[in-house]
């Protein structure tokens, strides 16, 4: 059999070229890089004997035909947007290592008794508008045209983006596919944390995906010069900020299984010598149950509100983004799990702390996901590391998976 992990090293490299910022992988939604990074893509599908196109939101799709064309499709596949300053495995290892089995299958003119399609999701971190899982809720049908009016850093409209990137914001819908044309949706990902690392195991099998809330929270208070209002009688949009910030911490560090972040805040008119009128700051909430995770973000609204009272400021939460855990379905469980016994690796169940595309295609298909090993538990960061002998080892159980694959009955 071929060696899988040279060329998918060789092929994660070239797509870490295609960044919109020198010496870092930043690689956006709708943005010139993403149409690269989609052309880069389905070049190697194409040589792969599959046909590729690029749909409404810019999902790039492959698809290898059955033994017969028109079969329903095996859905494989990962995102192929960053975050910003990123590694170069998350996302891009499910994409570029479910083209290696399929060029392998091809090589041997091997047809299945259904088709595969291989999906590059278009937004799957929301990095540049805050709304995520864009590509695949398209894909779902269940994409919020409400999210089209979020701006981004510089102030331009998701609407606008998508049209100057030469995708369709009015055609969404024709990126929605149906449940009867899926037999199931499996991605292959990083493990991004620590588990498998510790367990000397290069795969596991994905249990669930925690579920998520983003907020984009602001408090507006009153510009002032620095050096002549009373600290008394400042209303100071950044203090009130840094306190509502610590409180996501503490709170967050209540239980084991919650988790809290703010990675980004923006302050007005932001100048050394100026009282901060304005302060934005991003939350992003999780947990593996839903109940545990709404139940904290509603204590951190409370919280929030005190906080602005206190200080007279005005507040605003927005909910950017919400998406429910997910469990993986336990049919393909059970063929992954045999798929990695069958590449001589124990089996090893995890939950998935990060989010992924299945926790949106779901709706349309069971999901399963199969981790790789990444060193340290580093993702979300340019340290992000796997080996070259687990890039192959994963390729392999994916296509050891596939060539066993049985649907449900
Ligand atoms: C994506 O990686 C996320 O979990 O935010
Ligand atoms: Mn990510
Ligand atoms: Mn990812």
């Amino acid at each position: 059999m071929t060696e899988f992990g040279a060329e998918i090293y060789a092929r994660l490299d070239r797509l870490a070229e295609i960044s919109a910022e020198p010496g870092r992988l930043t690689r956006l939604f709708a943005t010139q890089e993403q149409a690269r990074a989609s052309d880069c893509v389905m070049e190697w599908m194409r040589a792969a004997g599959m046909s590729a196109r690029v749909d409404a939101i810019g999902n790039v799709i492959g698809r290898y035909e059955g033994t017969s064309p028109g079969l329903p499709a095996l859905m494989l596949g990962s995102h192929l947007d960053t975050v910003r300053d990123a590694g170069r495995y998350d996302g891009m290892l499910g994409v570029v290592s479910a083209i290696a089995c399929v060029d392998e299958l091809n090589r041997h003119q091997q047809r299945l008794p259904f088709a595969i399609e291989i999906v590059g999701f278009s937004d799957e971190e929301g990095a540049r508008f805050g709304a995520a899982l864009l590509g695949s809720r398209a894909m779902a049908g269940t994409f919020d045209p409400v999210v089209l009016d979020c701006r981004d850093a510089s102030g331009i409209t998701m609407r606008e983006a998508m049209a100057r990137a030469g995708l369709d914001p009015t055609g969404i819908a024709s990126a929605s596919r149906k449940r009867d044309e899926l037999l199931a949706y499996v991605e292959l990902h990083i493990e991004q944390g620590p588990v498998l690392e510790s367990k000397s195991l290069p795969v596991g099998c994905v249990t669930s995906i925690n579920g998520a809330t983003r907020l984009k929270v602001t408090l507006i208070g009153q510009a002032g010069h620095a050096g002549t209002v009373p600290m008394a009688d400042r209303r100071d949009a950044l203090a009130g900020s840094a306190e509502a910030i610590l409180a996501v911490e503490s709170l967050c560090a209540e239980r084991p299984d919650l988790v809290g972040t703010v990675g980004m805040i923006e302050a007005r008119p932001g100048a050394g010598n100026v009282i901060p009128g304005l302060a934005a700051f991003s939350v992003d909430v999780r947990a593996p149950q839903d109940a545990v995770r709404l139940d904290a973000v509603a204590r951190l609204s409370a919280v929030f509100e005190e906080i602005a009272r206190r200080r007279r400021l005005a507040l605003s939460i927005e909910r950017v983004h919400e998406s429910a855990a997910v469990p993986c379905a336990h049919w393909l469980m059970a063929q992954i799990n045999r798929a990695i016994a069958r590449e001589g690796v124990a089996v090893c169940e995890l939950p998935s702390g990060a989010g992924h595309d299945g926790m949106a295609i779901c709706a349309i298909a069971d999901i399963g996901m199969i981790f790789v090993r990444c060193a340290g538990g580093v993702s979300h960061n340019p340290a992000e590391a796997i080996t070259i002998a687990d890039a192959d080892r994963g390729a392999r159980v994916l296509l050891a998976f596939i060539e066993a694959f049985q649907p449900q009955a």
